[in-house]
């Protein structure tokens, strides 16, 4: 793209500096080059999710579909009432409270995330207990809290209802599956392989995103109807930050002042310690991609995040996707605010205050006196990243 008339902007700012006029310097205009660098990078996601060199089978359409009715058969759990479904249900993929309840009524300690394209995210949980989608359906399956499920009744499931469908992908009957890791596993990737069609991209948002690039260019972005959201998003609220890319996320943790005054309130600093010893995770032996290959690392990188930013990942939690936000209130890993207007005036504030988490918060939380105008017009942005359903 030509930026002509960018430079034209950065010549003018100069000439004014030199000109002594800084004292009456109006606002540098909206985007400067970094500005329009971050613009440019939240452009919609590829069609399907990319390629998970880890899950052999994520790609697989017999797959998918033996994992749809797995993620929809309360019959894999303990007490025989809770599926995957049942806390990833409607429109949103998720439910409607802060937490949602699993066998014998208990809770979940955090909020559902929704599942709608959770095949483009690298981390999953909000404090990045699992590094693939695959791996992370053994969580809910074996949690007591959730599914309170082992390998024994996935056996005894898998061998009552899905026994051929089974032996269709994986050569052999689940009875003859002798290690039940290697079960658990199996069960992951044909979940994995139905999460990853479950998708909503293209919104009205990336539309307006593509119309503001060419006003941007014609030198009009001014006059765009996105002017003030897209600038409040990169520019005053430093959104665009951490919420960048094609799923508006950074892929990385950060303590953003959320209330959080329960056991589990470290975040990626408790949760990177078990995901780095863990059997299942994406150097384990049970990934289908060669060992030593670069699959390996971002472990090795949370490993030494971890060790080298300490305080900085104290408390801090996983960047969720901003696609689809307004389909799955509440909001957070506790699920305390309510409404897309409650979280803007979280940030607003700078995060709550000190006392209420763990740690510190980042550096770009701090209070942003944001008018009424500003909030109205980032949540209507917000509102804009719904994606169509497919
Ligand atoms: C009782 C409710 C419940 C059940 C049942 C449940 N989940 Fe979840 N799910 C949650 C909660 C709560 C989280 C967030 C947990 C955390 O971060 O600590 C979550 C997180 C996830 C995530 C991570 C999303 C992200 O963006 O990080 C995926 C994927 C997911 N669940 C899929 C599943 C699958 C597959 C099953 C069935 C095998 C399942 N869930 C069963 C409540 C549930
Ligand atoms: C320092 C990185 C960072 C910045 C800057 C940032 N966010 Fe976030 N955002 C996060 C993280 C991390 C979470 C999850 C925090 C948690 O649950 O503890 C989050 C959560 C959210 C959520 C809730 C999503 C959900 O599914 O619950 C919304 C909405 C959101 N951010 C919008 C914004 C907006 C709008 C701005 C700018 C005013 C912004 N964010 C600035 C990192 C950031």
């Amino acid at each position: 793209m030509s930026r002509q008339p960018l430079r034209r902007w950065m010549l003018a700012g100069a000439l004014a500096g030199a000109l002594g006029l800084s004292c009456t310097e109006p606002e540098e205009p909206f985007p400067n080059l970094d500005e329009l660098e971050l613009l440019q990078s939240l452009h919609s996601p590829t069609r399907n999710p990319p390629k998970d060199a880890t899950n052999k089978y994520g790609d697989s359409e017999v797959a998918a579909a033996l994992g749809h009715r797995l993620f929809d058969d309360p019959g894999l759990s303990r007490c025989g009432t809770i599926s995957c479904k049942s806390c990833h249900d409607g429109e949103g993929r998720t439910v409607d409270t802060p937490v949602a309840e699993g066998c014998d009524g208990k809770r979940t300690g955090r909020n559902p995330p929704s599942i709608l394209n959770a095949g483009y995210s690298t981390w999953f949980m909000w404090d990045g207990l699992a590094d693939r989608l695959w791996n992370q359906a053994l969580l809910p399956l074996l949690s007591p809290i959730e599914m309170n499920s082992s390998a024994d009744i996935l056996r005894a499931r898998l061998s009552e209802a899905y026994a051929e469908d089974y032996r269709g992908l994986f050569g052999k009957l689940p009875s003859e599956e002798e290690s039940d890791e290697q079960l658990l596993a199996n069960f992951g990737k044909v979940i994995a392989a139905y999460e990853r069609t479950v998708n909503r991209t293209d919104a009205p948002f990336d539309q307006d995103v593509i119309r503001f690039l060419s006003a941007v260019e014609a030198g009009t972005a001014e006059k765009d109807p996105a002017y003030l959201g897209l600038k409040t998003f990169v520019r005053k609220g430093q959104c665009a930050a951490c919420h960048k890319g094609p799923m508006l996320s950074d892929d990385q943790f950060h303590n953003i002042g959320v209330k959080d005054q329960s056991d589990s309130q470290r975040g990626v600093m408790a949760a990177a310690d078990t995901l780095l010893t863990w059997t299942f995770n994406s150097a384990g032996p049970y990934s289908d991609a060669a060992v030593g290959s670069v699959e390996s690392g971002r472990l090795q990188r949370l490993s030494s995040d971890v060790k080298q930013k300490g305080a900085e990942l104290e408390g801090a939690y996983k960047t969720p996707t901003l696609r689809n936000v307004a389909l799955t209130a509440p909001y957070m890993h506790t699920g305390e605010l309510r409404t897309l207007e409650d979280v803007i005036d979280l940030y607003d504030k700078g995060g709550e205050p000190v006392g209420n988490y763990a740690g510190m918060v980042s550096i770009t939380i701090k209070p942003l006196e944001l008018t009424d105008e500003e909030k109205k017009a980032l949540v209507k942005l917000l509102e804009s990243m719904t994606g169509a359903p497919r």
